[in-house]
């Protein structure tokens, strides 16, 4: 694979990156709006995750057939990504709870899931997000190259381990619900480094600052050790 700094994203990406992160964000022009952003975006998923109330038990098949409309891209499993969507199965309620309301409000942008949430009811995204947060995680093993994941672990465990714990497998953040990373595909986590090298994508702030010490090559590294943290868990 291409090394970052020539990598192509591929088309979820609005543009294309080469260059050190810190080259992006040079200050004093980018970064105060890198950290505005990111203030405005924990707000607005603050406020979000604030008036959700967590998965309720029952009603599964019910949350089943509201999830149909997701089947086509994400599967019944979430563990489908043959069209380049990323893997769902598992990922916390909060955090799929809040992704449909930023793509729903277009603060995230996919033309894909703008359509897809464009008529979702505040009862179906709860239905949907408890039915895949209700999955097992189990992503298939992919393949890597270990001594790229390897550099990405040192990576990982020096600026990314304390939101993205235990390589990506769990998520902690106060106040904050995330992603899973571990075994998530090669191909989604490439558009989505990309799109908030871009500053096309919302982070938190700590995770801008954290990403600013990405040099060439890096993020490949990253998306090889993510991937071949698949193992079951
Ligand atoms: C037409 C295909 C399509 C449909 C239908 C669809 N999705 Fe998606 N979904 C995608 C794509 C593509 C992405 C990746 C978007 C991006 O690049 O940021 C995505 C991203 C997501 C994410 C973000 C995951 C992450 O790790 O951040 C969640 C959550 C999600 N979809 C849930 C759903 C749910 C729930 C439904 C049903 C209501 C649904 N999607 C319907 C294609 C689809
Ligand atoms: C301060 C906590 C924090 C730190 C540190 C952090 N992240 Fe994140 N990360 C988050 C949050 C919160 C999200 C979800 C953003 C959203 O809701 O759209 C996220 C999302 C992501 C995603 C998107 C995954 C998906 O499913 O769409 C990737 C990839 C990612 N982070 C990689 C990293 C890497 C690599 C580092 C280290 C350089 C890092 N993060 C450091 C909090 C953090």
């Amino acid at each position: 694979m291409a090394a970052w700094g020539t990598a192509k994203i591929d088309a979820h990406s609005p543009g294309s990156f080469s260059g050190s992160m810190r080259d992006l964000l040079r200050p004093p022009v980018v970064q105060p709006r890198l950290i505005e952003r990111g203030r405005q975006w924990l707000l607005a998923v603050a406020i979000a995750i604030a008036v959700l109330p967590g998965p309720a038990h029952a009603e599964e098949t019910g949350d089943k057939a509201t999830a149909k409309r997701c089947f086509k891209c994400h599967g019944e499993d979430g563990l489908d990504s043959s069209g380049g969507e990323p893997i769902i199965a598992g990922h916390p309620y909060p955090y799929i709870i809040g992704s449909l309301l930023l793509f729903q409000k277009e603060e995230r942008i996919s033309k894909a899931m703008k359509k897809a949430t464009k008529d979702l009811s505040r009862d179906d995204m709860e239905a949907v997000a408890r039915y895949y947060a209700s999955l097992p995680s189990k992503p298939p093993a992919k393949p890597f190259d270990p001594v790229l994941a390897q550099r990405g672990a040192k990576f990982h465990a020096r600026w990314c381990e304390t939101c993205h714990q235990e390589g990506g497998r769990r998520f902690k953040m106060e106040d904050r619900a995330g992603p899973l990373l571990a075994g998530q595909t090669a191909e989604y986590l490439r558009a989505q480094f990309g799109l908030f090298m871009t500053l096309d994508r919302e982070m938190p702030t700590d995770m801008g600052i954290a990403m600013l010490e990405l040099r060439p090559g890096d993020a490949n590294a990253l998306v090889h050790y993510y991937v071949s943290n698949a193992a079951p868990r």
